[in-house]
C-alpha cells in the first residue's frame, strides 16, 4: 500500500471535530493535525497552536510536520487566500483560493454572479449610500431582507418587518460603521419565504458528488423565534420530495461550476448552498439564499456520520483535482444534534471558563451518540470549561430520524453547565 498522508485540518469549532474524525477513520490519511483544534479534537489529532489565517506560518508548517494535504474548515483563512498560499508551496489543499471564497466572503459578488449566470435567487439592489437604500427598499415589502457585504460571522443578516427599523439598520451599519468594513455595502434583496435546505457539493471544478441533504435551524429558541444564530442544531437527511437532488443539481450547481469556469475562477472544496423552496403550485421553487465556501455548522456534524465511503480519499482527490476517480460516497441511517450554547449567546455577552459536567474522554463513541466540541477549552487544572457561545453539538445517529432525534436529547440531557440552554424542538419540521 502506498504511504499514508500526514494531513492538517484547519479550524477548532464543531465542524472541524466532525471532520477530523471523519478524517480518522480513513485508509489513507497518515498523522492528522488541527490547528487550534479543541479538546475534543485533542483525542484524535495533534493540536497546535497555530492561527489559521497566518498563511505563511501554515505553510511553514506543513513543511516541518510533512503535511501532504490541507484541509480547510472556516470561511476567513479561505477568504484570506491561505488556500492559494499552500498550493503554491506545493500542498494538497482542501478548500477554494481566495477569489472562489468570493462566493461567501461578498454578498454583493455571490449576487451578481447568480444573476450574470441565471441561477436563480432573490431580485436584490447593492447600497453605498442611505438613498439608495431608501429606493431599494420604497420598491420592497416587508419582512425587508439587509445583508452586509463582507464577512460578518452569521451577525451580517437583517430581517426588520417595517421601513423604519429597516432604515435604522442601513444607517448603522453604512454610517455608523456597526460591522466596519463589511458593512460599508449592502445588499438589500426580496422577502423569500419557504422552507430552507442544505445541500452541500463536495467539487474539483469538473465533477462533484453531493452529501445528505440537511437542514440547520438558525434561530436561537423553539418555534423559530429569537434572534439568528450560527445554527442551534441540524438533521439529516431531510425528507425531500422525490427528484429535488436533480433540480438542485440541474439549476444551482452545474450553472454554478459552469460560472466559475467561465469566469476562470478554479474550485476545490465544498460547495455549500444554502436554498429555499417554496411551493408553487404542484411543483417546487428552488432560489439560493446563499453559497458558503465551506462546510455548515452544524449541518456536518450530522451530515459526515451517515458516509459509508472512505472520506479522506474523497478529500484528497478533490484537492488533487482528480475526484472522478473516485467512487460515489454512500450514505445510511439518520443523524440529528443539537447545540448547546452559553446563557445570553447569540449576544457576546456570557460567560466563559464555567466548568462542563457530563463529558466523557471526548471521543466520538461511534456508538449511537456523542459529543462534538465547539467553544471548550482546557482551564489551568486540565478541566472542559465553555470558552465560546456555541459550546458544544450532541449527536444522535440511528436507523430512523427518530431514533436519531431521541438519541441527541439523551446525550444532551446528561450534560450541563451554568446557564446553558438549548433548542428542545430540533427537527420539528421532519415529524
Ligand atoms: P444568509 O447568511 O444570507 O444565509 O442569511 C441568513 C439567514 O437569513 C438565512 O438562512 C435565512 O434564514 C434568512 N434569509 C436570508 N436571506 C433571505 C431572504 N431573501 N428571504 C428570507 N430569508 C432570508
Ligand atoms: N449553519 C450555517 C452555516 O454554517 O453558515
Amino acid at each position: 500500500m502506498s504511504e499514508r498522508i500526514n494531513t492538517l485540518v484547519l479550524g477548532g469549532g464543531g465542524r472541524e471535530h466532525a471532520l477530523v474524525h471523519a478524517l480518522s477513520k480513513s485508509a489513507i490519511i497518515g498523522d492528522l493535525h488541527c490547528a487550534p483544534g479543541n479538546p475534543g479534537i485533542e483525542a484524535i489529532a495533534s493540536v497546535h497552536k497555530l492561527d489559521p489565517c497566518d498563511a505563511p506560518r501554515v505553510v511553514s508548517f506543513c513543511a516541518e510536520r510533512r503535511i501532504g494535504l490541507v484541509a480547510i474548515g472556516p470561511e476567513a483563512p479561505l477568504a484570506a487566500g491561505v488556500a492559494d498560499a499552500l498550493r503554491a508551496a506545493g500542498v494538497r489543499t482542501f478548500g477554494p483560493g481566495k477569489s472562489g471564497a468570493m462566493l461567501e466572503s461578498s454578498k454583493s459578488f455571490s449576487k451578481k454572479f447568480m444573476k450574470r449566470h441565471g441561477i436563480p435567487t432573490a431580485d436584490f439592489s447593492v447600497c453605498t449610500k442611505i438613498e439608495e437604500c431608501e429606493a431599494a427598499l420604497a420598491g420592497r415589502k416587508p419582512p425587508f431582507v439587509i445583508k452586509a457585504d463582507g464577512l460578518a460571522a452569521g451577525k451580517g443578516v437583517f430581517l426588520p418587518d417595517n421601513m423604519d427599523d429597516a432604515l435604522a439598520i442601513c444607517g448603522e451599519l453604512l454610517i455608523d460603521g456597526r460591522l466596519g468594513d463589511a458593512g460599508r455595502t449592502l445588499v438589500i434583496e426580496d422577502y423569500l419565504p419557504g422552507r430552507e435546505l442544505t445541500v452541500f457539493a463536495i467539487t474539483d471544478g469538473k465533477s462533484f458528488r453531493l452529501l445528505s441533504p440537511s437542514r440547520d435551524h438558525k434561530r436561537v429558541f423553539d418555534g423559530d423565534k429569537g434572534s439568528n444564530t450560527g445554527g442551534m442544531g441540524a438533521y439529516a437527511p431531510v425528507n425531500i420530495p422525490e427528484g429535488l437532488m436533480e433540480d438542485v443539481t440541474e439549476y444551482v450547481l452545474r450553472p454554478t461550476l459552469e460560472g466559475l469556469r467561465s469566469d476562470g475562477i478554479e474550485y476545490r472544496g465544498v460547495l455549500y448552498m444554502g436554498l429555499m423552496l417554496a411551493d408553487e403550485g404542484a411543483s417546487l421553487r428552488i432560489s439560493v439564499v446563499e453559497y458558503n465556501v465551506r462546510f455548515g455548522d452544524p449541518e456536518t456534524q450530522v451530515v459526515l456520520p451517515l458516509l459509508r465511503g472512505d472520506f479522506g480519499r474523497v478529500v484528497n482527490a478533490c484537492a488533487d483535482g482528480d475526484l472522478s476517480s473516485c467512487p460515489d460516497l454512500g450514505n445510511s441511517g439518520s443523524a440529528l444534534c443539537v447545540v448547546a450554547a452559553s446563557g445570553g449567546y447569540p449576544s457576546d455577552n456570557y460567560e466563559r471558563g464555567l466548568p462542563i459536567h457530563g463529558l466523557d474522554a471526548g471521543v466520538p463513541d461511534l456508538a449511537d451518540s456523542f459529543v462534538y466540541h465547539s467553544g471548550t477549552r482546557r482551564d489551568e487544572r486540565g478541566c472542559i470549561v465553555t470558552s465560546g457561545g456555541r459550546v458544544l453539538t450532541a449527536v444522535g445517529v440511528g436507523d430512523s430520524f427518530s431514533e436519531a432525534h431521541d438519541r441527541a436529547y439523551a446525550r444532551m440531557n446528561s450534560i450541563s453547565f451554568k446557564d446553558m440552554h438549548y433548542r428542545r424542538d430540533i427537527g420539528w419540521s421532519e415529524e
